[in-house]
């Protein structure tokens, strides 16, 4: 009797897992609709701000936001989230230096990267993608998690997938003056 009642609670708690979505699975699942929503509409603004709250509403990570390439500085995009700072130098914190080196950086733990911008101190790890046109960087995607180690190779691949989403709308149209 007792090896049934816990055979039949193994078998619910499998069939519970299997039906989780991993997160492979979840960024496949939101890509497809970003797709359909991004595709064709040439606003870069209301792409960024969909593309932050399907993030947000999917993983629920404390902060999701572009900063937009302005001249020499990155300039606050649309976000997901608490307040946070309004402009970023070049070369500067973790989102100006993916800028400047124009690749992906995943940030394990925020105290241990040098000239880190604190917008808030919940923040514990973050990573952050470039959106690019060839060599140009018009955008960063930034996500700050409250969990130390919160980010991997997966959430890169997947969130580059997700920036180049938005790369038409933000190079094609000439969006925005500097
Ligand atoms: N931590 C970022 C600043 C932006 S906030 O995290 C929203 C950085 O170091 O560039």
């Amino acid at each position: 009797m007792l090896f049934f009642a816990t055979f039949a609670s193994k078998g619910r708690i499998v069939e519970r897992e299997r039906k989780m979505p991993d997160k492979k699975e979840k960024y496949l699942q939101l890509i497809a609709s970003l797709r359909s929503l991004t595709e064709g509409e040439p606003d870069a603004i209301a792409n960024m701000a969909n593309v932050a709250a399907a993030i947000k509403e999917t993983f629920g990570f404390f902060w999701v936001g572009f900063y937009i390439v302005k001249g020499n500085q990155l300039v606050l995009g649309p976000f997901q989230g608490p307040m946070a700072c309004t402009r970023i130098a070049y070369g500067k914190g973790v989102c100006g230096t993916a800028w400047k080196e124009r690749k992906t950086l995943i940030v394990p733990d925020v105290d241990a990267f040098p000239g880190h911008i604190a917008c808030s101190r919940f923040s514990r790890s973050e990573i952050v993608v470039p959106v690019m046109n060839g060599n140009e960087v018009g955008a960063v995607l930034d996500i700050d998690s409250e969990r130390l180690n919160a980010f991997d190779e997966t959430d890169a691949y997947y969130l580059e997938k997700i920036a180049e989403l938005i790369h038409p709308s933000l190079f094609d149209r000439g969006n925005f003056d500097s």
